[in-house]
């Protein structure tokens, strides 16, 4: 039987999907008003919500805040709020444009929020799960290295293959591999994959009659496709760390818009 959690990521778009297109549909009824009742507090209250959600870099990165509960935690309050305060600012917004002032910060703020999602996968790719530990390259080098050893004798291994392995391993070795060559690895090891697979079928196939020959030649192609399985982890992590960090240089600047336009709509608001 599943277990609940498993659903709750799920359920949660769902709701978070059916309030937006509510949401959306009811915005000519004019239900809320930004200025005062409900939808007043509904900007308190997602404003807070999204002051609240930097709790999570904060525990990453002071020292001091080290003690306050496992990290992952902070991390799934941050995405969760992440979503949640935006749906009220929205609501609040009455799903239309106001000011200059306000639509920036309303435009930062579902920049923000949206990137977080794309920051959420590829931090997913990089990571043991989204709250799992980070891989370390080294690691999949590692075992790349060994699994090499095993595979150098296989017979499928032509020397037009060796010699574009050691190019694609020299690619991805590289310190700081531009996302085009890790993109570019990945898709080579992908189809080099699938080459092999056809290859040992059609391979395997012409030696069923010896059964000996055959275990022997099966082993070899495994080596040689767990090996390139690993050079495939390689550059798809590769692919990853780049979209990431290039993602951080995207997701900070506009999340100091954000606070900046939040911080002059809030001002410019009461004062007139
Ligand atoms: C308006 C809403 C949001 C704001 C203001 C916000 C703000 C931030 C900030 C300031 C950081 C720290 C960046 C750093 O450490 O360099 C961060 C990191 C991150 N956020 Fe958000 N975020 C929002 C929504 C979301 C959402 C909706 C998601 C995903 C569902 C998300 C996923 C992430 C991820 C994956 C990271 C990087 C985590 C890491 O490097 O450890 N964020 N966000």
């Amino acid at each position: 039987m599943r277990k609940i959690s498993n659903y709750s990521t799920p359920l949660f778009s769902l709701l978070i999907m059916a309030s937006l297109i509510i949401g959306w549909q009811e915005r000519d009824e004019y239900w809320l008003n930004a200025e005062k009742g409900w939808g007043y507090a509904l900007g308190i209250i997602g404003g807070s919500l999204m002051l609240l959600l930097l709790l999570y870099p904060l525990r990453k990165h002071w020292k001091f805040t080290r003690q306050w509960f496992a990290i992952h935690h902070w991390f799934r309050i941050h995405m969760i709020l992440g979503i949640i305060g935006p749906v009220l600012i929205l609501f609040h917004s009455n799903f239309q444009f106001g000011s200059l002032n306000s639509n920036i910060a309303l435009i930062c703020m579902l920049l923000v929020s949206s990137s977080g999602l794309v920051g959420r996968y590829a931090y997913q790719k990089i990571h043991r799960g989204l709250y799992g530990k980070q891989i370390e390259f080294s690691e999949l080098r590692q075992s790349f290295a060994e699994s090499k050893q095993h595979f150098l004798q296989s017979t499928l291994l032509t020397p037009e293959l060796l010699s574009q392995l050691t190019r694609i391993e020299s690619h991805i070795n590289q310190r700081k591999p531009s996302l085009f060559l890790a993109y570019k690895s990945f898709k080579e090891t992908s189809s080099i994959q699938k080459m092999l697979r056809q290859k040992t079928r059609l391979e395997a196939k012409k030696l069923l009659k010896d059964k000996v020959q055959l275990k022997s030649f099966t082993g070899e192609a495994k080596h040689l496709q767990e090996g390139i399985r690993y050079l495939n982890k390689m550059a798809n992590y590769a692919v990853f760390a780049r979209v990431f960090s290039m993602w951080h240089l995207f997701h900070l600047p506009i999340f100091f818009m954000m606070l900046v336009s939040a911080v002059v709509h809030i001002v410019v608001v009461h004062m007139y």
